[in-house]
């Protein structure tokens, strides 16, 4: 039977990156290494336009059938003024709440042929090789309440309004996720830093808590923690000391853009969202999507780094499919092009030859046997 791909383009720049991965899944299928077969939904934007919401229960229900779900990316100015509950990254939150994809791994890999494109000096990020382990179904995403309540008028004058986000987290949510951060480890330098602000928050307290029980199971692994700010501070002024951090939703949302940036652009960062293991079949529900977004302004143009894009799929051939060889395949295709000096705009650098986003997907693709 063959494996089902359910692909989401979404917004933007979405569209021509999951492009390239629909060419690539062809190319798999027809050399017979792979046997996928694929549909393809809305979400984001492009989904409100035509059914009034970020993402269609129909679709929705797809994403739940799938062997795995292929995200592009939404958003853009032009849904600025939809209701909040409808905007188009409500599609996206939507996805990860209703398939309870909890475990959002993003890695921060510097490819050698890139160093030189990094915000940082050389020496500071070649070789480069960290893995953000952020929470993806819990904390201030998600906590209730979430509203803005009317005031009226106070002694701080008329029309006040007060907003509340809820920080929320209990034991087992905080032990799922480490869990999922230190037998990662294992398979890669074994040392865990777990990021929080414990100093000032609740929910960091009982972060810290959890970590440090789940840490004592992995005595093989080692295990720091490290409050989040200074977490930010030392990934741009030393980032090789880390191998796995493992930290909460939004915390998590802001280091791995840091992260990204220190590989030269965010148009290189893949991700993975992953669920629970199925008891009965093993499987894990698991949507894999670029850390970028939909960078509206770029959209249409071919100037679009698929780099990503394709790098998510490869994490699926590795975390959904266990494919690993296919996986290394395409990420040394990756590695393989940039050596050749190709390079999308993002990422253009001297003495470099800089290719439209199709030309970067078939060359990556030609790289594939
Ligand atoms: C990300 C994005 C999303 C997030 C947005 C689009 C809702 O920034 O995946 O990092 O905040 O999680
Ligand atoms: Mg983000």
């Amino acid at each position: 039977m063959s494996n089902k791909l359910f692909l989401l383009p979404g917004d933007g720049i979405g569209t021509e990156i999951m492009a390239e991965v629909t060419r690539l899944i062809a190319h798999l299928n027809a050399s017979g290494k792979t046997d996928f077969s694929t549909e393809t939904g809305l979400v984001g934007g492009c989904a409100y336009d035509a059914h009034g919401e970020a993402i269609s229960d129909t679709d929705m229900a797809k994403a739940l059938q799938a062997d795995a779900v292929i995200f592009g990316a939404v958003g853009g100015a032009k849904w600025d003024d939809v209701p909040y509950e409808k905007r188009p990254e409500a599609g996206l939150l939507r996805l990860r709440k209703d398939l309870q994809l909890f475990a959002n791994l993003r890695p921060a890999i510097v490819y050698p042929a890139l160093a030189d494109a990094s915000s940082l000096k050389r020496e500071l990020v070649e070789g480069l090789d960290i893995l953000i382990v952020r929470e993806l179904t819990g904390g201030v995403y998600f906590g209730e309440p979430k509203e803005i309540a009317e005031l009226g008028t106070t002694e701080h004058g008329e029309n006040q309004k007060r907003a509340v986000d809820t920080q929320v987290y209990e034991t087992y949510e905080i032990d799922r996720i480490c869990r999922v951060a230190f037998d990662l480890a294992r398979t890669r330098s074994s040392v865990v830093h777990s990021a929080d602000k414990k100093n000032v928050m609740k929910s960091g307290v009982l972060w810290d808590e959890v970590a440090h029980q789940v840490a004592g199971e992995y005595g093989d692994v080692k295990f720091e923690h490290i409050l989040a700010d200074n977490a930010a501070m030392q990934l741009v002024r030393n980032p090789k000391q880390f191998d796995v951090i493992v930290t909460d939703n939004l915390f998590g949302d802001i280091l791995s853009d840091a992260a990204a940036m220190l590989t030269g652009s965010l148009g290189m960062l893949p991700s993975a969202s992953l669920g629970a293991p199925d008891p009965a079949t093993g499987k894990r529900k698991a949507l894999y999507e670029p850390v970028h977004g939909s960078a509206p302004d770029i959209a249409g143009k071919g100037l679009a780094n698929p780099i990503a894009m394709i790098a998510s799929f490869a994490m699926a051939m590795r975390y959904s499919f266990n494919r690993t060889e296919l996986a290394d395949e395409i990420e040394s295709a990756i590695a393989g092009v940039l050596e050749d000096g190709l390079r999308t705009g993002d990422i253009m650098q001297e003495g470099c030859k800089q290719v439209s986003t199709e030309e970067m997907g078939a060359a990556i693709m030609a790289r594939i046997s």
